[in-house]
């Protein structure tokens, strides 16, 4: 019986990404003082692995949103839960998301941060998924692009399991994991089978 699900990124490719997105943005913001903001909660896996690749002082933030429906219902308009404390006005923000698809919800949550008056404002994303993009959104930083299948993964959920996954799996056989929600705990082992 064919596999529901396969490695697409391993734990290995995904540190060597992070580590080297760390050092482009550690170059790039040198002299600065970054604010990094993320929605919780796929983004907070790749957050975290991320600021520890950043050789430079920097603030983090998590926010918490509420979608009504799916991005392509709401049109990526969400309810903001948990926000940014303090001011982001003359800050350097970098939005960090989990994956873009079809780009609604960073879209949305980019102008809301734009309104607040940054020096400057650029998006990394871990993926890139630009084959489903409904509205342009152009990622700053980008680590791996994503082939147009659903992921599961090092923060990336399926009905909110599977986030604490190291490695990052496509989910080539989706009906085939609805059927059965538990097919991916084997691949929760700590070290490559
Ligand atoms: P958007 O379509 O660009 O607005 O993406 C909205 C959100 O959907 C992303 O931030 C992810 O949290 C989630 N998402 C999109 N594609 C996937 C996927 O393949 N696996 C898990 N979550 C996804
Ligand atoms: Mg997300």
């Amino acid at each position: 019986m064919p596999e529901v699900a396969s490695v697409l990124f391993g734990r290995e490719d995904v540190r060597r990404r992070v580590r080297e997105l760390g050092r482009q943005i550690t170059e790039d913001y040198a002299g600065r003082e970054p604010v990094l903001v993320t929605v919780l909660r796929g983004g907070a896996v790749f957050l975290a692995d991320l600021i520890r690749e950043i050789d430079l002082p920097l603030e983090t933030h998590l926010m918490a949103i509420s979608r009504y429906g799916d991005a392509e219902e709401s049109l990526g308009r969400v309810q903001i839960r948990l926000d940014v404390e303090g001011d982001l006005r003359g800050r350097d923000v970098v939005f960090v998301e989990d994956i873009v698809d079809t780009g609604l919800t960073s879209r949305y949550l980019l102008s809301i941060l734009a309104g607040r008056a940054p020096a400057s404002l650029e998006l990394c994303t871990l993926l890139d998924r630009s084959a489903r993009r409904i509205v342009p959104v152009e990622p700053r930083y980008i680590g791996f692009d994503c082939p147009d299948v659903f992921v599961v993964g090092y923060g990336l959920d399926h009905d909110e399991r599977y986030r604490n996954l190291p490695d990052i799996l496509s989910v080539d056989d989706l009906p085939g994991l609805r059927e059965d929600p538990d097919a991916l705990i084997p691949h929760l082992a700590a070290s490559p089978a």
